[in-house]
């Protein structure tokens, strides 16, 4: 299956899991018997009835092909996403999801893991944490909530306090006492070798970013849920589409996207915040202007792939491998 491709599954069980919090079950439908491979930290995307395509981590452990779990928070600004699945989707309905995709893998090779999610940023450690265990590599977890009644998926973990590969820290800044998480304490005690995730609210990631900034790159790994920065909107360049030989002026105001939509194109797209990775496409000429948070900043500078959902263009004119 590629990653532009789509399947039908049925949702099997809504389980409540926390405050605002609920997950979902998702299965084949027949003929099919399996659902398709996905790597820990991957995503899928929900093409939901009222037209939104929704991306959501793949919480279960990575070795399940007979169903996949996903958890959504109910969020106030939901743009109707959220608010479909909790308030419309019935276990039983069924729907349109994409193959998964992940922008947020496990180094598998790493002799350790420390896994830091604020919120429903918990949803993608889960299954990190289920082929860590299965690696049988140590791992360390930071988990921040505003209160164990916000806290999803609190049960599972406290499964493995036991275990002397793993170490638990969970901290509840709205709880009488509580404290907020301290990154910069936590980067103070990671062994050199430890890689570091990071999945949560876009203050978390930004103190995240700052506080490890003295590590390695190739040992820091985060997840955004929504955008840093706005889209590229100014502008006053060309799209030339080498496959179908079509081109396209992308005015002000507009993305790139936009302006292929507005042509009648319609390229694969899901969060268009720049964060899901769904309309990434090959730069063939020109130099994009980068927005997204799905490229590292290498691959930024490779130039020869973009987010065409956010990022715009440097140059007069971008030739696109569509
Ligand atoms: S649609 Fe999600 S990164 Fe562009």
């Amino acid at each position: 299956m590629n990653t532009t491709d789509t399947l039908q599954v049925r949702f099997r069980a809504v389980t409540y899991e926390a405050d605002g919090i609920l997950s979902f079950e998702l299965v084949p439908m027949p003929p099919l018997k399996a659902l398709p491979a996905f790597t820990a930290g991957a995503h899928i995307d929900l093409h939901l009835p009222n037209g939104l395509i929704r991306s959501y981590s793949l919480l279960n452990n990575p070795q399940e092909r007979h169903h996949y779990l996903i958890g959504v928070n109910k969020d106030a600004q939901s743009r109707g996403g959220s608010r479909y699945l909790h308030e419309v989707l019935r276990a039983g309905d069924t729907l349109t999801i994409g193959a998964p995709r992940n922008n947020f893998p496990l180094d598998e090779q790493a002799p350790m893991n420390v896994f830091i999610a604020g919120g429903i940023g918990i949803t993608p450690m889960m299954s990190m944490i289920a082929r860590t265990q299965q690696l049988g590599r140590p791992w360390k977890l930071y988990y921040a909530a505003r209160s164990r009644r916000n806290a999803a998926f609190l049960d599972a973990l406290h499964g493995y306090h036991n275990d002397p590969n793993v170490e638990l820290s969970f901290t509840f800044d709205q709880e009488p006492d509580g404290q907020r998480m301290d990154l910069a304490a936590i980067m103070k005690t990671l062994p050199p070798e430890a890689h570091v995730y990071c999945c949560g609210p876009l203050p978390m990631l930004t103190a995240f970013e700052l506080a490890a900034a003295g590590l390695p790159p190739a040992q820091v790994h985060l997840e955004y849920f929504a955008a840093k920065e706005s889209a590229a909107a100014e502008g006053g360049f060309i799209v030339e589409l080498a496959r179908s030989g079509k081109s396209v002026a992308v005015r002000a105001g507009q993305t790139i996207l936009d302006s292929l939509l507005d042509i009648g194109i319609e390229p694969p797209y899901s969060c268009q915040e720049g964060v899901c990775g769904t309309c990434e496409v090959r730069v063939l000429e020109g130099t994009p202007d980068h927005r997204d948070l799905v490229l590292s900043n290498a691959e930024k500078a490779a130039n020869n792939r973009m987010m065409i959902c956010c990022s715009g263009a440097k140059s007069a004119k971008l030739i696109l491998d569509l």
